[in-house]
């Protein structure tokens, strides 16, 4: 499975840091939506779905957690701590979100508004799905 990290060059000076992300240049979509997770309890796991078409940068501005991702072959953990560091997230990925550290700020930048049909919310109709791709491609 390809692991989609992308580093964002941090402009710093003596004030500090701020990092900057435009659509088609530093991340490969149009941002149409933001969101994101804060407060989450430490010992839950958020996500447990994949998209159709959506794509996604996933940036821990503040703390840490850890992705999970699943393309229904392999299964991957990826640790984001680091606001400068984006994960990729495209279509067909099954994903999760967990250990959340205390403070922790997930960003997420999204290529299309929130459509619940983009979503398959089941693991097994998941493969299903991964399986008819794999079938026509
Ligand atoms: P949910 O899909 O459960 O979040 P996660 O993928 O992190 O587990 O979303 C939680 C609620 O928020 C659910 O009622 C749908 C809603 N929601 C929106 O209205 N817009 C959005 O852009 C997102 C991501 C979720």
């Amino acid at each position: 499975m390809m692991r989609q990290k992308k580093h964002f060059p941090i402009k710093g000076d003596s004030r500090g840091s701020l990092i900057a992300i435009e659509s088609n240049k530093d991340i490969p979509f149009d941002i149409k939506r933001i969101y994101y997770i804060f407060n989450t309890k430490p010992s839950v796991v958020r996500g447990h779905h994949a998209h159709k078409t959506l794509e996604q940068m996933l940036i821990c501005v503040s703390g840490s957690c850890t992705i999970v991702l699943d393309d229904g072959e392999n299964r991957n953990e990826v640790v984001l701590s680091d606001p400068s560091s984006g994960l990729y997230v495209g279509p067909n990925i099954w994903h999760e979100m967990k250990d959340f550290s205390e403070g922790a700020v997930l960003l997420v930048l999204a290529s299309d508004f929130y459509n619940e049909n983009d979503y398959i919310r089941n693991y097994d109709e998941f493969m299903i799905y991964i399986r008819s791709i794999h079938r026509a491609g």
